[in-house]
This record gives C-alpha cells, sequence and structure tokens, in this order.
C-alpha cells in the first residue's frame, strides 16, 4: 500500500502544473492512503474565471501531472473527478495502486514545462507529431475535440481574435485594475509571493516594460486609449501570436468537470510538446470573456460585447465549430527556451481532515 510519505513525493514531483496567471489555486490532503485536491476558486481572475473554470482547468492540468508521476513511482492513479460532486471544494480524489507498467514517457516534461509567450519559428511539424497532438483528447475524454491549423491566414485571423483579450483589458477600467494587480514586477517580488504573472514571462521589449510601468496608472492608460494605444498593444500581440507553427482549441462540453478535462488534455498537449523540445503558449481571455458575457454581460461596454461575440465566432468559423465550448486556444512551435519561468509554491497539505 501506497504511504502517507509517497503521495506527498508523488504531488511535490507534478506541482509545475499552469494556473491562470500562476495563481496555483489548490491545496491537498492526504489521509487513508489516499489524495484530495482541494480548490480555491477565489485565488484566481474574479471576472475571467468564469463558473470556477479557470480553477478547473489549472486543477485538470495538476491531476494529469500526478498521473503521470504516479508512474514514477511505480504506482497507478485512479482518479475520481469531483468525488462529492461540483461545488464541494473538492476536485479530485486519488487512490494509488501497485502497478509494473513503465514511467510514463511524459514524466521527465513536467519540470520542463512552461510557458512561451515568445513569437515563434514558422517550422513546419512532423504528421507524426500533429497526430500524437490531435489524439490527447481522446487519451482523456472521447467527447472532448482537439482542431489545429497551420494554414497561415487563419493563424492570423486567430492572432487577431485572441489579441482583443487586450484591448478589452486595457479599455475597461476594473479589467485594468485587475490584470495590474496579478503583474510581479520583480525577481525579488516573485521569490516571496511565489504567484502572480512575473514581468518577464510576459516577454517584452524594454520601450514596452518601460509603458507598462506607465500603464498600471489608469489615468494614463485612460489618456493613451483615447491615441488607440490598446489596439495598438492588441496589434503587436496578434503578430506574436500567429508567429507559431500550429495554432489549436480545445472543444469541450458545457459542464464543469469537462474543464477539468480539458485540464488534462491541455496539460498532455504541453508535455507532448515538451518532449518534442516545442514550445507552448494558452491564451484563454476571449474564450473566457464570451462565456461571460454570454451569462451575465454586466461591466462590459455595448462595444466590448459585441467584439468579444464576433471573436469568439471567428475563431468557431476557423475551426469549423459546430457545437461545444472552446475552452481555450494554444500555439505550438520552435524558439529555444523562455526569457523567464514562474515559480511554484511547495505544494499546502492540509494535516487535518476538516
Ligand atoms: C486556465 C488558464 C488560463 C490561462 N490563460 C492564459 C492566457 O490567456 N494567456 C497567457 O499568456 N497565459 C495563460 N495561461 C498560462 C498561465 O499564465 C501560466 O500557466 C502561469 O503564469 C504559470 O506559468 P507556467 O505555465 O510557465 O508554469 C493560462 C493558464 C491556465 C491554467
Amino acid at each position: 500500500m501506497i504511504s502517507n510519505q509517497e503521495i506527498e513525493e508523488i504531488v511535490t514531483a507534478s506541482i509545475n502544473a499552469p494556473s491562470g496567471s500562476n495563481s496555483q489555486p489548490w491545496k491537498f490532503r492526504v489521509f487513508n492512503n489516499q489524495l484530495e485536491i482541494l480548490g480555491f476558486p477565489e485565488k484566481d481572475h474574479p471576472i475571467l474565471n468564469f463558473r470556477n473554470r479557470g480553477t478547473w482547468i489549472a486543477h485538470g492540468a495538476l491531476i494529469e501531472n500526478i498521473n503521470i508521476a504516479a508512474t514514477a513511482f511505480g504506482y497507478e492513479a485512479q482518479i475520481q473527478v469531483f468525488p462529492n460532486g461540483e461545488n464541494t471544494g473538492i476536485t479530485g480524489r486519488i487512490n494509488f495502486k501497485k502497478t509494473e507498467k513503465p514511467k510514463d514517457e511524459l514524466f521527465d516534461s513536467i519540470l520542463l514545462r512552461a510557458t512561451n509567450r515568445k513569437p515563434y519559428k514558422d517550422k513546419i511539424l512532423t504528421v507524426k507529431q500533429k497526430r500524437e497532438f490531435l489524439i490527447s483528447a481522446q487519451e482523456i475524454n472521447p467527447n472532448c475535440d482537439i482542431r489545429i491549423t497551420e494554414d497561415k491566414l487563419a493563424k492570423n485571423i486567430l492572432g487577431s481574435a485572441v489579441s482583443v483579450n487586450e484591448v478589452v483589458m486595457l479599455e475597461n477600467e476594473k479589467l485594468h485594475q485587475l490584470f495590474f494587480d496579478e503583474i510581479v514586477w520583480t525577481k525579488e517580488e516573485e521569490s516571496k509571493k511565489q504567484k502572480g504573472l512575473y514581468l518577464k514571462t510576459m516577454e517584452l521589449g524594454f520601450p514596452q516594460r518601460t509603458a507598462l510601468r506607465l500603464f498600471k496608472h489608469w489615468s494614463i492608460m485612460k489618456i493613451a486609449n483615447k491615441f488607440g494605444v490598446a489596439k495598438k498593444i492588441a496589434n503587436d500581440n496578434a503578430k506574436t501570436y500567429s508567429a507559431s507553427s500550429i495554432m489549436g482549441i480545445i472543444i469541450v462540453d458545457d459542464t464543469d468537470k469537462d474543464f477539468i478535462d480539458a485540464g488534462r488534455i491541455i496539460e498532455r498537449l504541453w508535455l507532448k510538446a515538451t518532449n518534442e523540445k516545442l514550445e507552448f503558449h494558452l491564451i484563454t481571455g476571449v474564450m473566457f470573456f464570451y462565456q461571460r458575457v454570454m451569462s451575465d454581460p454586466k461591466g462590459f461596454s455595448p462595444v466590448h460585447i459585441e467584439l468579444i461575440k464576433k471573436t469568439y465566432n471567428q475563431i468557431k468559423e476557423v475551426f469549423k465549430v459546430e457545437k461545444g465550448v472552446i475552452a481555450g486556444l494554444f500555439r505550438i512551435g520552435e524558439d529555444g527556451k523562455p526569457t523567464a519561468r514562474s515559480i511554484k509554491s511547495p505544494p499546502e497539505f492540509i494535516k487535518k481532515y476538516v
């Protein structure tokens, strides 16, 4: 039987999972030789995190890491998602069974995985690589789907579409504040907080970094927007996003469990790309804004609501999506390494069963 210490070691080996602005919205409880993963959606962006689904994607990625890491310790993870139902605080309960199966080949990439927000080279991926990426959905949930494109025009449309996030974020006072609250400006601050969006991971040039420091003041941002600055930033970012070998989306059903599965699929994709020495960038803003405005558009201007709807439909058209929800868009390509990586807090284990 697995020991509690082994479970803690598996979790520690799995902690390098993506989360919205590196929020790491999780804690752990180990008892009766099983693991429970506890969700803290309040650590995530209150407006983007529609129905806590950003949190669930992060938890899905973490669960998939645990699934993979267990094999390195000689165990097979038996995963129950929302074992007590949704919104009970427990996103996953995992039991571990001894197995003779070899270590998962994705294990070594868990620690290497990182977000890379640079423009990538336009390298053509092999058929085998693309096939491997595409089957990631079937490996987790056959009702989910991955679509990819390498067409230049499609990538340009998608780059512009997802950059609408920056227009909305920087032209809306509340969203602007939430965005700047998440930025961590220096390495020292990051080491202390061990969360947040570290400036250097944003891959900005010196002029953009300097401008960002000014734009954190809404009074300045507001004036700058009169001269179209938010749209200019979005246009520049659109070029970076399109500079990728492939861009793709993950399509899921409209349940919370599907967003956990989306996270598991995303993590598999990411680790497979890392195994192939390819870079990966997950982009979700517009997709989450869309879900939000379709449910409750309060707080968004009529112009932004129309822009978000139009943009989401453009993404749907590129990939010919007929049903389901687009959980996120990703880009893959070759670059080298990101300039900086985000720090992760050590896992917090709640000792007592409360
Ligand atoms: C649900 C979710 C949404 C995300 N959305 C974005 C996004 O829209 N743009 C982006 O650049 N990164 C996005 N990320 C990536 C996170 O910012 C990143 O995982 C986090 O900062 C930690 O960095 P790491 O991936 O290098 O560990 C998202 C991650 C998750 C899990």
